[in-house]
Order: C-alpha cells, then structure tokens, then sequence
C-alpha cells in the first residue's frame, strides 16, 4: 500500500475511455464532447446548490468524491473537516472542465481517473464518501457501491443526493417509457433508479434520507410527463453496520 492508501494500477491498466469503449459504450463526438457539457451546465443550474451545500460541508476526513463531473461540489467543501479529498472522474472530458473548479477549490483534488466500479483506493482508506448526481449513470451501480462499502472505513458515512424513480405510477410509467432515449441523451443517466433501496441493498443503514420533486413544487399542475424529467430527488446519509 502506497503512504495515501491509493493501490498501484493493476497490471494490463487501461484508462476510462478503453474500458467505456470496450463495453459497448458509445464513444461518438456527442458523448465525447457534447453530453459532458450538456451534463455539467445542468448540474451547475443553481437549482441544487442548497442541498450541496448541506451536504458537502457535512464531509470529514478523508474523502473520495465518485463522479466528481466538472466540480460543482467543490466550492462547499470545509478544509477544517477535510484532511484528504480525491475526486473520481472517468469522463476525461469532465475532468477537463473541472480544472478551473480544482483550481479555486478549498482543498487540495487528487483526481482518480477511473469508474466508480473500480476504486483504486485500499481497503477503509475513507472517512467520507460522496455522491451526487452520479448514481444515475454509474453503469453497474452495485458493483460500484460494493467498491464504496470496501474503501469506507467502520463508521465512515455515504453522502448523497441523486434523482431517481419517483413514488406515483403515473410519472413512473412516464420515466420507464422516456428512460432509453433519455440515457442515450443524458450521458447514461437513469430515471428509475430506485435509489435508497439499491443503496440499502449494498449492505448499508440509511441513516437519514430526505425527498423530493422539482417539478411541480410550487403546486402547480405539471404533466406526469415533465416530472418524469423534472426529477424526484433524494438525499441522505448511509452507514455501514
Ligand atoms: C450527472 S453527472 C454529475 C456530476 C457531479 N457529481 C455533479 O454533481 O455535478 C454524472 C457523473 O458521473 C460520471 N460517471 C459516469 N460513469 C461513471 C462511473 N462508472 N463511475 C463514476 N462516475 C461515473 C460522469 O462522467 C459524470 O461526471
């Protein structure tokens, strides 16, 4: 083990972009350049700024952050809690735009260039683990949160705050039928992802876990249609018994 707990490359190493492409994942110049931007100037809208402040600030320690994208979260991190940060981005793309960010970042990024499916950190390297909006698009969830349970330490906490599969059935049925045109879209984002249970099914204890819907918050009458795109969100923390 390395003195900051990150594991060599294995051998037969092959960056994020060979992995993507080998699995079939579309790596035409939309995806490439086009669906990072896209997806980066959506996550920095404003609308989530709040409930990542919240939750950002509540990270200690040493802590891995799993699909940084392009470092909205950056800004709310608190260098008097945080002793070590790493910033896991396999889109090189976004890793790119997030320079800047890095650069007016509160805290040091040592960035990790590989899926959440393969962390290249020890065994409990981590404090704190962090998720936003990424849980969506991480192709193989499970495996990725196996990978987040392992580099957790006893005790160490599982921030986040994704959108996922909403409670009506009617939005639901809508979700379903946009889903495979919209991850085609929305660089891989999933909208039916159930996700506190898939967390829960991970072997963690959600300890805290707080909903709800952008569209059609202020009371409004809004189509199930647009809330299957308007998003149900969660946020919370988990745990590991
Ligand atoms: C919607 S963006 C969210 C970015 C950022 N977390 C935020 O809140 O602004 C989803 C991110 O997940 C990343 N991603 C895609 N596949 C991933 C994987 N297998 N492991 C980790 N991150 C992944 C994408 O590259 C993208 O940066």
């Amino acid at each position: 083990m390395s003195t900051d707990g990150v594991r060599a490359a294995p051998r037969g190493w092959r960056s994020a972009g060979d992995l993507w492409q080998s699995r079939g994942f579309p790596m035409g110049l939309y995806a490439r350049h086009v669906a990072p931007r896209m997806v980066s100037w959506v996550c920095g809208l404003g609308i989530y700024d709040g409930p990542r402040r919240t939750l950002v600030s509540a990270a200690r320690g040493r802590v891995l952050e799993i699909g940084m994208g392009s470092g909205h979260n950056l800004r709310f991190y608190d260098p008097a809690k945080v002793e070590m940060l790493w910033g896991l981005e396999p889109d090189a793309t976004m890793r790119k735009l997030a320079a800047p960010r890095i650069a007016a970042a509160p805290v040091a990024v040592r960035l990790l260039d590989l899926p959440g499916e393969e962390i290249p950190l020890e065994d409990d390297a981590v404090d704190t683990v962090l998720s936003t909006l990424t849980m969506c698009t991480i192709p193989d969830l499970a495996r990725a949160l196996a990978q987040v349970r392992r580099v957790l330490k006893p005790g160490g906490a599982l921030l986040f705050l994704e959108h996922g599969e909403d409670p009506e059935e009617p939005v639901r049925r809508w979700q379903r039928r946009l889903e495979p045109a919209w991850k085609r879209f929305a660089g891989g984002c999933h909208l039916t992802r159930p996700i506190p249970r898939l967390i829960e099914d991970a072997g963690f204890r959600l300890e805290r876990l707080e909903t709800w819907r952008l569209a059609g918050a202020s009371g409004r009458f809004v189509p199930s249609a647009l809330k299957a795109l308007g998003s149900f969100d969660y946020a919370g923390a988990a745990a590991i018994d």
